[in-house]
């Protein structure tokens, strides 16, 4: 079958708005990948403690601010090279990050970091919900200022009609951190939330509360978004919480891809089929800085019958054949290494529908 025949050319479909996008399933037209190219470690602070890998701790103290190792980092950049050629071919446009120094140093009054990140996971900062662009305000300092790789990509899409909503500059202030009762990382003393905590169900998005993510940061959203809208909290077996996209994958109407463990049935997927994802292959010395190695389920759908997997996912790949989706193999676990898979990457900025309803939500 050849990619026309799979994705009928751009100029037969109908046009969208310069940003569209209200599941995670749609059929997609248009998507941000992220860029590592320049990454940086980033500066320790205590409220990483609960959720990077043991062996990255001591790394982050020593090397925070320091360039990530090159070897790996070209590895990587390769890995993103080819998804986007892969996107390409299925005729989607994809669009890249501006290229930003992540090495310098930087501060507000209150506190300063020996350097930025990356602009790899623009879906850690970033959500679209419909034809709006959110910037989210992020609690590791080191992301403070994350968004200038893309803010150009925002400010075009504006100009071309899409909203823009930037949440409230956090001061990430000593007083948001170090936990409360409820074992959080983050206290409620200001609004944070990552955008990856988030998945879109059309006029429904769901959130788990993470190391990253406050209720204050929720109710932001939950009034931002408006009455259009709904935002349900959903409990997460998770000790190290922070991004709920190697938990739950949504990947078509009715059909949950889940983390076996640390999925809670919750009612809102009443009458959706959900099925546990089988366990990664990453061999258990792979380098991993950020996350576990479960980021094998942060799929990537092309529209509700296609899934972008890791090629070594051998497990995954079956699993969700035999569940009906077509599954594109792309090589990815240098990627992997920091910080994520498919969906971390990547920000769908287009992708065909509305705002359906799909949630048992009242
Ligand atoms: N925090 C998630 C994990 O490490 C992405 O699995």
């Amino acid at each position: 079958m050849t990619n026309d025949a799979r994705h009928p050319d751009a100029r037969a479909r109908a046009p969208l708005p310069a940003v569209n996008s209200y599941t995670e399933w749609d059929p997609l037209r248009e998507v941000v990948v992220g860029s590592l190219l320049g990454g940086v470690f980033p500066d320790w602070q205590e409220s990483m403690e609960r959720v990077v890998p043991d062996a990255a701790r001591p790394v982050f103290r020593e090397l925070g601010g320091a360039p990530l190792p090159a070897g790996l980092l070209k590895a990587a950049e390769e890995e993103l090279e080819g998804l986007v050629a892969v996107l390409e071919g299925h005729g989607i446009t994809v669009v890249r990050p501006d290229a930003v120094d992540h090495e310098v140093p930087f501060g507000t009054p209150h506190w300063s970091a020996r350097g930025g990140l990356y602009a790899g996971m623009p879906r850690d900062l970033l959500m679209v919900v419909g034809d709006a662009i959110i910037e989210a305000p992020m609690s590791w300092r080191c992301r403070h200022h994350e968004v200038d790789a893309f803010r150009s990509l925002i400010k075009s899409y504006f100009r071309r009609g899409a909203r823009w909503l930037p949440a409230p500059r956090p001061q990430l202030t000593d007083e948001l951190y170090g936990g409360g009762a409820d074992g959080w990382a983050v206290t409620e003393f200001e609004p944070v939330f990552d955008a990856a905590d988030f998945l879109r169900f059309g006029r429904d998005l769901v959130v788990q509360r993470s190391h990253v993510t406050n209720d204050f940061g929720i109710d932001w959203l939950r009034r931002a978004l408006g009455p259009g809208f709904g935002v349900t909290v959903v409990e997460t077996d998770d000790p190290h919480a922070m991004h709920i996209d190697a938990t739950l994958a949504p990947l078509a109407p009715g059909k949950l891809l889940v983390h076996p463990e640390r999925y809670v049935p919750h009612e809102v997927f009443a009458g959706w089929e959900v099925r546990p994802a089988p366990p990664p292959t990453l061999p258990r010395e792979w380098p991993m800085y950020f996350c576990s190695p479960w980021v094998s389920m942060n799929v990537l759908s092309l529209d509700p019958e296609t899934v972008v997997v890791e090629r070594q996912e051998q497990p995954l790949i079956e699993a969700l054949t035999e569940w009906g989706f077509r599954c594109v193999p792309v090589d990815f676990r240098h990627v992997y290494t920091f910080g994520g898979s498919f969906h971390c990457v990547t920000l769908d900025t287009v992708r065909e529908g509305g705002p359906g309803r799909y949630l048992g939500v009242p």
